[in-house]
């Protein structure tokens, strides 16, 4: 697939999932490089999830192959490949609410470093993950309310916590499915923007889920759109939302 941004990182071939009847993903293939980002739309079931969850290892392909640099991780469980540089967002799962920001932040950047929330001997260690933690707080504009219990923020924060968090893990290509979902339209804005100066800043590869068409238009200048299991169009935001088929896909299912 010809793109300019660098060596492939992640290729996907043939990947199928059916659950029964329901076809979630059916023979998908794609490539992605250092540095691309893609979103991808379609309408409620189309098998954005499943695909992503694939990709983490939390959803088990029917057959098919990835491959992260070269190497097959199809069968690896999610530690492992998160270790190597794919990782999803969390979905706000691992946002501890009884927890300070810069305590849940710290506990990514522990993760990553391969130790646990425990007492350090080594002052040394412990000064780098702590300010690792700081970096990161600043870079999501957090750094404000790094001492404030995540309970007493709103919605908002926690996606940016939950993004944050991500990055901690040192990804080389990040999967986010819906960011902005049940945040405001300003606030919508902001994360993405957070989201994507970071993104590009560390030139990750990145594949987004977004519902809000117009935010696709802004954020990326290459979409997807998925229907049934399958990828129908691909292309600039523009031009693919006003092919025929996808309009028929996407404001046939409401949007
Ligand atoms: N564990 C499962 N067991 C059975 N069916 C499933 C399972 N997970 C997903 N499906 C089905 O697979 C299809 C694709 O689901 P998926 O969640 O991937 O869609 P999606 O595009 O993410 O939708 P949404 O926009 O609503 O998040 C749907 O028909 C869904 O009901
Ligand atoms: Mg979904």
């Amino acid at each position: 697939m010809g793109n300019n941004q660098g060596p492939v990182l992640l290729a996907v071939e043939s990947l199928r999932k059916f659950f029964g009847e329901v076809r979630a993903a059916n023979d998908i293939s794609l490539e992605i490089a250092q540095g691309q980002v893609l979103t991808l739309v379609g309408a409620n079931g189309a098998g954005k999830s499943t695909f992503l969850n694939m990709l983490i290892g939390l959803v088990r392909p029917d057959r098919g192959e990835i491959r992260l640099e070269g190497k097959r991780i199809t069968g690896l469980p999610p530690e492992q490949r998160a270790k190597m540089g794919i990782v999803k967002t969390f979905q706000l799962e691992h946002v501890f609410d009884d927890m300070t920001v810069f305590d849940n932040v710290r506990t990514a950047c522990l993760s990553v470093a391969g130790k646990h929330y425990v007492m350090f001997k080594d002052v040394s260690t412990e000064r780098e993950i702590n300010e690792r933690t700081q970096h990161i707080l600043e870079l999501f504009d957090l750094a404000r309310v790094c001492q404030t219990l995540v309970r007493n923020l709103g919605h908002g924060y926690k996606k940016v916590i939950d993004i944050a968090m991500s990055f901690a893990m040192k990804p080389k290509i990040l999967l986010v499915d819906e960011p902005t979902s049940g945040v405001g339209e300003e606030e919508k804005y902001r994360i993405m923007e957070l989201m994507m100066n970071q993104i590009r800043a560390n030139n990750l590869a990145a594949i987004i889920v977004e519902h809000d068409l117009n935010l696709v238009k802004d954020i990326a200048k290459e979409t997807i759109v998925m229907h049934e299991g399958e990828f129908i169009a691909r292309g600039a935001p523009e031009e693919v939302f006003s092919q025929d088929k996808v309009v028929e896909v996407l404001v046939g299912r409401g949007f």
